[in-house]
């Protein structure tokens, strides 16, 4: 069957290749009469596979031994937990810069644990804009300073990092990594949920400085203990082998691209071209400052509300799918993560010319 261009915000469209290969291996895996799912954790093949993924991520985003990577389930909502609970010592401060709802949620489930210090809230700006760096409240004691690369709802991409060095920097990738270069060595530790760029939800990826392993409190259950995890190679228990198998053709598949760099070149033109036609048109609008705006969710508003139905059953008609925008937001958001081709942003654009056109 004809494939749509899928423009959800995760789960998220994967690249054709890497369906393909996996759809080839399905019922006999390196030819030996099994899929992947049906294989032991604990065997030769998957053990391999297991530490070429890491290999190949390393490889592309440069991350020394200095780091450990880890390949984790719980999604990036566990992380939001895991980390006030084992990277900061009871009563310790944790510093959050909130620029959207993905660093909201964070910083409410850190404040479950920890003492919560806010540094700066974009929420008075409608989370268009990042708070001024001068305005920001950061505590000198902080254990971490946490903050959201791209705020997925929003639209609303922090790209270089932020200028902090009071404390390890934390952060939630999970709309960024792989889409472009980052510097890891800036970082104390990088989270990132597999469902946007990396491959199916299931498996997430932590990258961790050593030193911080050192934090884990010896009592720490072992499912939320990252010096565990790091030492069993993220086999403490049964891993989500079919995602963890998926991303690691993702990984190959990227650096088939050209790496990040080639991801980034060409995610820059994707979001360029949508940015520059809504920028054009009277019809349609995105808010967001443009410093700031994002290569990887791009929302938008129509001129007449009343036209939201439409405009979204027209697209999906026309093979598009997923093009609106959160609920907490409205209005229509294309998410256009590494495997969306250009062919499809140009179909996106096609439609809204046209959509505009007959309206
Ligand atoms: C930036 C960001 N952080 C966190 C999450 C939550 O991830 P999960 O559902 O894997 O917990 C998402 C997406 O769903 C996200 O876009």
């Amino acid at each position: 069957m004809d494939r749509i261009f899928n423009f959800s915000a995760g789960p998220a469209n994967l690249p054709l290749a890497v369906l393909e290969q996996a759809r080839e291996e399905l019922l006999s895996w390196q030819g030996r009469g099994l899929s992947v799912m049906e294989d032991s954790h604990r065997g030769r093949q998957f053990i391999e596979l297991a530490e070429q993924s890491e290999r190949d991520l390393r490889e592309l985003l440069g991350i020394s031994d200095e780091y450990a990577v880890l390949f984790m389930q719980g999604g990036a909502t566990l992380q939001f937990a895991m980390i006030p609970m084992t990277l900061a010592r009871e009563g310790q401060g944790v510093d959050y810069l909130i620029t959207g709802h993905w660093g909201r949620k964070a910083s409410s489930e850190a404040a479950k644990l920890r003492p919560l210090r806010v540094v700066a809230d974009g929420e008075a700006l409608q989370y268009r804009s990042v708070p001024a760096r001068g305005e920001w409240a950061l505590g000198g004691d902080a254990a971490y300073f946490h903050y959201t690369a791209n705020e997925t709802l929003h639209g609303l991409e922090i790209d270089p990092p932020p200028d902090v060095d009071h404390a390890p920097l934390v952060c939630d990738m999970s709309s960024t990594l792989l889409s472009r270069p980052i510097p890891v060595d800036r970082f104390g530790l990088i989270y990132a949920c597999a469902q946007k760029n990396l491959g199916p939800a299931g498996v997430t990826v932590v990258i961790v400085r050593r030193d911080l392993l050192e934090r884990v409190p010896e009592d720490t259950p072992l499912a939320f203990n990252y010096r565990r995890i790091a030492a069993a190679g993220s086999m403490l228990n049964t891993p989500a082998t079919f995602s963890w198998y998926v991303a690691s053709l993702v990984f190959r598949w990227v650096a088939g691209q050209g790496g990040v760099a080639g991801m980034a070149e060409r995610n820059r033109r994707k979001a360029m071209r949508v940015y520059d036609y809504i920028d054009g048109s009277d019809f349609y609008a995105n808010h967001v400052a443009p410093e700031w705006r994002s290569w990887m969710n791009v929302p938008f508003t129509l001129a007449d509300p009343e036209l939201n139905g439409a405009f979204l059953e027209d697209s999906e008609a026309q093979g598009l799918y997923g093009l609106k925008g959160h609920r907490a937001v409205g209005g229509m958001r294309a998410s256009i993560y590494n495997a969306m081709p250009e062919e499809g942003v140009e179909a996106l654009v096609g439609f809204m010319e046209e959509f505009e056109r007959k309206a």
